[in-house]
């Protein structure tokens, strides 16, 4: 249970009588997936997130829940596309889980509800993306009364996606009186919240990626509980121009708008008189240089707390790859609690063979970056239940 101060509790599904129950479960199933291959299937190609959704479902199994799994994947615009299937999703669930999982043809609609009714304990029902309806991304209400319909308790454990306002992740649980968070949305907060209310100090970040505007409200967020920033990956191409350096030949030069968002960054770092490191050498304009390397693991030597985001360099590619490994390699040694957010970072850090020694590696891309402008997330906000107050009556 999760105390929000005067904005009422958050419940976890450790709290809720869900046995014999049908469970309607968010849970975020946005996963990479292969090209067709010869019989025309598509594969899983990154099941981290299926993977970290096991706990919560295994442990409404074994209450006895019937369980009504709902998720997105890939942006299908509102239309049914078979590209964006579940199927593969739903292969991959029955073999990490062992049993069988129903694939649902659609997610709403009179068949499907009988489909969810007649579940029994135990069994698991995959409905099709919740994005093949406008309804979803539109958080539009009859869409949201229809996927209710399916459950008697709503659980979410989809954290990557509960920065999003939509139907399944803000409009269900505004129309449902139970329910509560799973257990991976509960282990990301017990790991994020320390980095915007109690961090350890001295606490770095690391930023990597491309669009500085991207990340612009979560660094400015960062910049009153950090004590020093290191910049890599494409990023670093617009504070070389916002500080007058040229760039790499053959580099794509940053947006304006990016630019100018290195600009703030660096004058907001300088007030601050906070470390604002930047590369000074790079290999060809795709990975940090030999000189970075070490002065960025010589400035992260002493920290207690770090998130990294955003890879230093292009480490898909073996000859980019040395930046982003080397220094993992250095910040896995170091006696800090460590924290990584997106899923090309998490990708990153587990080529790097270090993935064990990290504290964290969050499912979160843009939810972990809208966390931690400290404003909450939709998606998690929306499972507060309001305090009650009992009034006693008296005399006057
Ligand atoms: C993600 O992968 O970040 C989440 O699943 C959300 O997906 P979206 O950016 O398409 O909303």
């Amino acid at each position: 249970m999760t105390n929000g101060g005067n904005l009422g509790t958050i419940r976890s599904i450790r709290d809720l009588d869900i046995a014999n129950k049908t469970v309607f479960m968010r849970l975020d199933f946005n996963v990479p997936l292969s090209a067709p291959d010869d019989t025309g299937e598509r594969h899983v190609e990154d099941d981290n997130r299926i993977v970290e959704s096991l706990p919560t479902i295994k442990y409404a199994i074994e209450k006895g829940a019937k369980l009504v799994i709902g998720s997105h994947l890939g942006r299908p615009d509102g239309k049914r596309n078979p590209e964006f299937s579940m199927e593969p999703v739903a292969h991959r669930l029955a073999v990490l889980l062992g049993q069988e999982v129903t694939l649902a043809d659609d997610c709403v609609g009179e068949g499907i509800e009988l489909m969810a009714q007649s579940l029994k304990g135990g069994q698991v029902l995959l409905l099709e993306n919740l994005r093949f309806y406008p309804g979803e991304e539109g958080n539009d209400l009859e869409y949201a009364k229809q996927l209710a319909r399916l459950g008697q308790v709503y659980i979410t454990d989809a954290f990557g996606t509960a920065h999003r306002k939509h139907a399944s992740t803000y409009g269900v649980p505004s129309l449902m009186p139970v329910k509560g968070m799973g257990l991976l949305i509960e282990k990301e907060l017990k790991f994020l919240d320390p980095l915007l209310k109690n961090p350890k100090k001295p606490f770095y970040t690391i930023l990597g990626g491309a669009k500085v505007t991207d990340k612009i409200k979560t660094i400015e967020s960062l910049m009153s509980r950090v004590n020093g920033i290191v910049i890599g990956g494409a990023m670093a191409h617009a504070f070389w121009l916002a500080q007058g350096d040229t760039l790499p030949p053959g580099s794509k030069t940053p947006k304006p708008a990016d630019i100018e968002a290195a600009r703030a960054i660096m004058k907001e770092a300088k007030r601050r008189e906070m470390p604002l490191l930047v590369p000074a050498d790079t290999n060809q304009g795709f990975d940090i240089g030999p000189k970075t390397i070490e002065r960025f693991c010589d400035f992260l030597k002493d920290a207690k707390m770090i998130f990294w985001n955003g890879p230093l360099g292009w480490f898909e590619k073996p000859e980019y790859a040395q930046g982003t490994f080397e220094v993992a390699k250095f910040v896995a040694e170091l006696d800090a609690i460590k924290v990584v957010g997106g899923g090309d970072t998490v990708s990153a850090i587990k080529e790097s063979g270090v993935a064990e020694r990290f504290d964290h590696l969050s499912t979160g891309g843009g939810a972990v970056l809208e966390y931690l402008e400290g404003n909450g997330l939709p998606g998690i906000e929306i499972l507060r239940s309001a305090r009650q107050q009992l009034i006693q009556p008296t005399l006057s």
